[in-house]
């Protein structure tokens, strides 16, 4: 396999793994027993953490060098602007008691709202960013890198 070509996957696959486990969750939390409230709890900020992480991987790193080969601007303005509703809901999820009546809703609609997201990019901008001439060596290289810092600011916050 040619260098440029396995390394071409890594950036993007990085990005779908952190969306497989998420959809993961979120199919999990759906079965989930609601009166057993401390672990959904948990399950619901173990995926704000996880969503938090990755859409500041992508804002930092992945849309502005998308952004910066690919023709339609207009994937790319939807898609922050996705991420922006997003992040409110998680605010509102941390903010929340978790015997407030709409904890629950909220991580739905969540849910609802990445999964619609998730569709978008895989469906389009990822593969326009696969036809363009992004040095995806770097990308996934700054990814990595990056990842391994906010992972460790989310454990350290954790502690
Ligand atoms: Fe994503
Ligand atoms: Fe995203």
């Amino acid at each position: 396999m040619a260098k440029g070509r396995s390394k071409s996957v890594e950036a993007i696959d990085m990005l779908k793994q952190d969306h497989d486990k998420v959809e993961r969750a979120f199919k999990e939390f759906e079965k989930m027993e609601r009166a057993d409230m401390e672990a959904c709890r948990r399950l619901i900020m173990a995926v704000c953490e996880e969503l938090k992480a990755h859409t500041t991987l992508e804002e930092e790193i992945f849309y502005p060098a998308v952004r910066e080969v690919i023709e339609d601007e207009d994937i790319m303005n939807e898609a922050s602007v996705e991420h922006e509703t997003a992040k409110m809901l998680i605010e509102q999820l941390e903010n929340m008691q978790e015997d407030d009546p709409n904890f629950h809703a909220t991580f739905t609609v969540l849910g609802e709202y990445v999964r619609h997201h998730v569709k978008e990019e895989e469906g389009e901008m990822f593969p326009a960013a696969k036809k363009s001439a992004l040095d995806f060596d770097s990308l996934a290289e700054r990814m990595r890198e990056r990842r391994r810092e906010l992972i460790g600011e989310t454990e350290k916050a954790h502690a």
